[in-house]
Formats: structure tokens, sequence, C-alpha cells
């Protein structure tokens, strides 16, 4: 007996197989952003040091929605919706900067870096019954994880530290450790495609599809993948620097300055669709927005640590922009990928993980480095979230 899916497709039995049809569906998307970004999960929306001042803000969206990150004059950060509270204009948009109060353009309400509504013209003639306490900006529940600011729209949601689980150490070391970081810097890109397909990474493809890694006879090293109920991944690694990149007119691009760490490479996804990694002596972080069905923005922040020296700050800005994002020198054919899967899932039938998978019909949480069978859990938490139910095998 199979129960009837919400899309009207079947999802198929065997674990390692994920329906191409839910790529490319508009109806199956609205439903994501209802279940799964509006839903109870945690989403990164800045890292704090983006915002070391009083007055501070960033916005960004999770799904459609608009938010408004601040720093108020207590020091403490707020996310907000980035909509006024009379009749819901979009209150700030620049992407960042530095103000103490955001003045709604269409009839000027005032709010503070607190989101209190401090003034409102032409109040005498307002409804009996208004008061300003009333009409604050509506604020979102937040937490702060090593330095990372995660929002969540649903009460239901559980701790952070909850939800996060068994990645904790790790994302606290991708992070540098104390979470001091101080941003360097975004490339944006928009990729022609599905969240789903975007965030379906894995460590089989890096020497295999990355011309770069061949060139420099990168072949990785000792490490671990692992993975959560809720669908977060973390591959560590060494990274074994090539014995003569002599054919790089800066070798030091490739320099690994943080001898202290014995892992060159961290990297970890937060489901369901942040990229945080640790690569040399980069820092970055991607945000992502699914922007439709077939279109995903992602925001590469790129940082250093607080305690840098000029010259290592430097170092992992050139570091950041030429080797890693859209355009990074190990990651450049990420995109035209991204854009293929969009392209040839949309025909029938489904898409199959191999490497790592040596059971079809079960589930496990500790991989290879190099497998793509640790997207499995994350496919799983993916099909309860949204309900659909599994073929009987
Ligand atoms: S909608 Fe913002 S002041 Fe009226
Ligand atoms: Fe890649």
């Amino acid at each position: 007996m199979n129960a009837p899916q919400p899309s009207g497709l079947r999802w198929p039995a065997a674990t390692n197989a994920v329906p191409k049809a839910i790529f490319d569906d508009p109806a199956l998307f609205e439903r994501e952003l209802e279940a799964i970004f509006y839903g109870p999960e945690w989403h990164p929306v800045a890292v704090t040091g983006e915002l070391p001042r009083k007055g501070d803000f960033k916005t960004i969206h999770v799904g459609r929605r608009p938010l408004l990150i601040v720093r108020g004059d207590d020091d403490q950060l707020r996310v907000f919706y980035n909509a006024c509270a009379h009749r819901g204009t979009l209150l700030e948009t620049r992407f960042c900067g530095n103000r103490p109060e955001f003045e709604c353009p269409y009839h000027r309400w005032l709010f503070d870096d607190q989101g209190r509504l401090r003034g409102a013209p032409g109040r005498d003639d307002f409804s009996p019954s208004f008061s300003t306490d009333d009409f604050g900006l509506t604020q979102l529940r937040s937490a702060d994880f090593g330095g990372l600011l995660f929002v969540t729209m649903s009460p239901a949601a559980p701790s952070l530290e909850q939800f996060l689980g068994r990645i904790g150490p790790a994302l606290r070391t991708a992070l540098g450790g104390d979470g001091r970081l101080g941003l360097l810097g975004y490339q944006k890109v928009v990729y022609d495609t599905n969240w789903k397909a975007y965030v379906d990474n894995d460590g089989y493809h890096p020497p295999l599809l990355h011309k770069a890694f061949k060139m420099l006879n990168w072949q990785g090293g000792a490490g671990t993948q692992y993975a959560t109920e809720r669908g977060h991944v973390v591959i560590e690694a060494e990274l074994k620097l090539p014995d003569n990149p002599g054919f790089l007119r800066d070798p030091s691009l490739l320099e690994f300055r943080q001898a202290h760490r014995s892992k060159g490479s961290v990297a970890v996804v937060i489901s369901p669709l942040t990229v945080i990694t640790m690569h040399l002596d980069m820092i970055n972080i991607r945000f992502a927005i699914p922007r439709a069905v077939g279109k995903t923005e992602v925001h590469y922040g790129y940082f250093h640590h607080l305690d840098d020296d000029p010259d290592m700050i430097r170092h992992r800005l050139r570091q950041a922009g030429n080797m890693l994002g859209p355009s990074g020198l190990v990651s450049i054919e990420d995109a035209a990928i991204f854009h293929r899967i969009q392209a040839g899932n949309r025909t029938p039938g489904n898409a199959l993980f191999q490497k790592g998978v040596h059971d079809e019909h079960a589930l496990w949480f500790d991989f290879k480095q190099n497998d793509e069978a640790g997207n499995m859990p994350r496919w799983e938490w993916y099909r309860k979230a949204m309900g659909f139910v599994r073929d009987e095998a």
C-alpha cells in the first residue's frame, strides 16, 4: 500500500534514491517555504562580527521574508521582519550600514535601533486604541552559536544547541575557535538551480570535477565525515599541499599558515542550506536564499580572525577571493554543475547515490570523507519534513 504523496509523486523505497521531480516543482517549492524555511528550523543569518558597533545593521532574506538585523544601543543583536509596523513597507533597502533609527519613507514612522516606534506623524487622528507600544517592529527568535547568529520563525523549533547536535565542536572550529571574526567581504551570485541541488554537495566530486585539483595534484588526506538526523554534515580532513605548485605565479596562494590546526579542511553543512568551510586559511560562510524553484542566491562571505595581523588579513583575502567562491580556482566548475543538475533533472526517474552506499535500505551517520552517502540523512530528514511516504521495498 502506498500513501498518497503531496505532489502526486512516489518516494522510492531505496534510501539512496531521490525522485528527480522534486527539483522542479513550483507547488512543492511553496510548501517547502512553509514547512522548512518558516518552519521549526534555525537559519544562520549573520556573523556577529559583521555588526560590531551599535547601530550596525544587515538585511537578508529567509525564504521570501525580508529580515533586518540590528545591534541596538544596548549592544544586543536583534532580528526583525524588515517591514514597517504600519502598513508593511520594506523598511531598509541597503545590504548593510549603520544608523541609529529607521524611518519608513511612506508615512515617516520612525523606529529606533531596538525596534521601538518613536514617532508617527498625524497620530492625533489615529484610532482611539492606538499605542506606540503596540507598533514596534516584529522581533524574531534568534540565538548566537560561536559567533554565528541564527534565526527561526517557528516557536516549535528546539533550542539551537539541540538543533545543532553533535556538529557543535566542528562548527566552532570552522568559525575560528572563539567566533571573534571580522568581515573581509562578500561575493554574491544567483545559481539557476533548486536549493536542494545546490546543497546536495559531496566530497566525491572535487578531484574528478575540479581541474585545479588535478593541476595541483591535490590528493586531500586522511579525514572523516559524519551527519546528524537533521541532515547537518561535517567533513574534516588533512589538506596535503602539493609538492610543486610552481606553475602558480604566486605560490603563496596555497600557503597554510595556521600550523596548529591539524585539519586543513573543515566543511560544515547546516541543514537546510548553509555551508561553512575553513580550507587552508580561508574562513568562508555561504548564506543561501531559495529565490524560486530554480533559483538559489548565495552570499559567499569571507572572514578573518580579529587577532590577525595585517599581513595575515592580506593573505586570507588573497586566498579567499582566488581559491573559493563562484570564480575560485578550486570551485569554479561547481556553478556549471548546479545549472546542469537543474536541466538534467527535468527527466523522469530517480537520482541515485552510490559512493559509500553499503546498504540501500538502511540509514547511517558515519562515512568516509569522500562518500556521497553523507547526503542521505539530509534527504531522509527532508522526506519526513515534507510528508513524503517511502514506497515499501
Ligand atoms: S507604511 Fe511605513 S509609515 Fe506607513
Ligand atoms: Fe565543488
